[in-house]
């Protein structure tokens, strides 16, 4: 059932110049942030908001006011460099104008449709270049609006597909915080909750990370091949016949950007295959050009049976998908009048036609390429950082999704969530939007928007430089 098919090649380079994602300007800082308006603004969120959703402090956040290609104003009027893409969502830049035209163009024309009753003429558009993007060889598509809606349509599929209750999922797993996909997420501060509310047939295997081998491959001298084994003792093990699913991101993103060994994810699809386990690779941070390729799981042509992206499909409004082989999704029952999966909102006229705009780009420019060179480079100057600062203890990364492990002993490899914390704060003051990512809190996450230019990349080494220069001693007071 996993259908193995011939995974292009990149195409040749394009071009280097991106007119359409201009600007890429450099920080400007007229009030510290954040400023007198921020600040305001997070008193005014105080009184109103649910106080579990936005981190307020002294020293965060700033209220964005608009936005174009790697730069964020803010309420302040200052100028800020974007290195997280949002969230990996400005894949093509922020308000990418191509994007706006777009959208200005189906304001006019509809802005709401019935879905899965009289769906809208986009919608159909948005699907079949879905399809022609997908590197499965006959693709059906669940259209959701946010990532974690796209996972539960994939668990939702593999449960019809095998008739199975049980998922197995990996240590450091990010996939979102509606319950299907809450139960497949790893971290305990988003899980624990509401354990008792959660599908009780997900178990977890350790994700092949090199930096931080989690228990049950810590020790082992070919992680790759302990996780694989410790996959396969969960399949074949007592609770074997109940497990239908696997869920995995090729490259972990708020795990901590960790991209397994070579031969991992082969390896995986592999065992899956023999005893007909759906696969679901979870490409909503690494997928649509972020890694390097279209797709990460690209970069080992493997396939699994489902691909769930989101996050850069629109690069601005909310809408993700689950992709799948026909065998896989053929599954669900034809549709007698009441869709068993389903949102009032789905396929969204204004989404789809922003995502169509946005694919557009992405192929225009050749942004997985770019992505892959940039990203090379970028990966080149950060090691000369983590060459003169201990504190860096690892620095990993696939395309423009990079992270900067923080460590507080390069022996121990603790993680070091404090400086991190530092170095965040003190980037936002001189006007770069990092973030720190990671189950401890500690990696500094690098994915900006795929348009930005060299010159910004370089000068947010620098800045990175001067940041761990005065966070921490000094590179060689750090190594004594
Ligand atoms: C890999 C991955 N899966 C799923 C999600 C959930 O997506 P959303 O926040 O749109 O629900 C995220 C969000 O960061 C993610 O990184």
């Amino acid at each position: 059932m996993l259908g193995f098919v011939d995974v292009p090649e990149p195409r040749p380079q394009l071009l280097t110049t991106m007119r359409s994602a201009e600007p890429n300007l450099p920080p400007r800082i007229r009030s510290i942030p954040p400023g007198p308006r921020s600040l305001a603004l997070a008193r005014r969120l105080r009184a109103v908001e649910s106080r579990n959703v936005t981190f307020l402090s002294d020293e965060f956040p700033i209220f964005w006011r608009k936005a174009r290609g790697s730069n964020v104003w803010d309420v302040d009027g200052n100028r800020f460099v974007d290195l997280s893409a949002g969230f990996a969502v400005a894949g093509a830049g922020h308000r990418n104008p191509r994007v706006v035209t777009a959208l200005r163009h189906q304001i006019a024309q509809l802005l709401h449709g019935m879905g899965d009753v009289h769906p809208p003429e986009i919608k159909v558009r948005l699907l079949e270049r879905l399809a022609a993007i997908s590197p499965f060889a006959d693709t059906r598509v669940i259209l959701a609006n946010t990532g974690a809606e796209a996972i539960e349509a994939a668990l939702k599929t593999a449960r019809l597909h095998t008739g199975k209750p049980g998922v197995i999922t990996f240590t450091g797993a990010y996939h979102g915080l509606t319950y299907g996909a809450l139960a497949a997420t790893d971290r305990e501060l988003f899980r624990v909750p509401f354990e008792d509310q959660l599908n009780p047939h997900v178990v977890r295997a350790p994700y092949p990370d090199r930096f931080r081998p989690p228990p049950g491959i810590a020790g082992s001298d070919d992680i790759c091949a302990a996780s694989l084994a410790a996959v396969r003792d969960l399949l074949d093990g007592p609770d074997g016949d109940s497990l239908g699913c696997v869920i995995i991101e090729p490259v972990q993103g708020r795990g901590g950007d960790v991209v397994p060994p070579d031969g991992f994810l082969t390896g995986l699809a592999e065992l899956c295959r023999a005893r007909g386990v759906v696969l679901v690779f979870d490409e909503i941070y690494s997928g649509l050009g972020r890694t390097g390729r279209m797709f990460a799981c690209q970069h080992e042509g493997v396939l699994p049976d489902l691909i769930c992206i989101g996050k850069a499909l629109s690069g601005a409004l909310p809408i993700a998908a689950c992709l799948g082989s026909a065998d896989v999704m053929e599954s669900w029952p034809e549709s007698a009048g009441e869709a068993k999966h389903t949102s009032t909102f789905l396929g969204n006229p204004l989404a789809c036609a922003a995502a169509i705009a946005s694919l557009d780009e992405i192929e225009r420019y050749a942004l997985p390429e770019r992505a892959s060179q940039e990203g090379m480079r970028f990966l080149e100057r950060l090691q000369t950082l983590a060459d003169r600062y201990p504190c860096i203890g690892d620095i990993r990364g696939r395309g423009l999704m990079i992270g900067l492990d923080l460590v507080r002993n390069p022996g121990t490899r603790e993680p070091d969530p404090e400086l991190a914390g530092r170095l965040v704060t003190g980037a936002l003051r001189r006007g770069w939007l990092l973030l720190a990512g990671g189950p401890d809190g500690n990696v500094i996450s690098l994915s900006p928007p795929l348009t930005i230019s060299r010159a910004l990349l370089d000068s947010s080494v620098r800045m990175l430089d001067d940041l761990l220069l005065e966070a921490t001693a000094g590179p060689s007071a750090v190594a004594d």
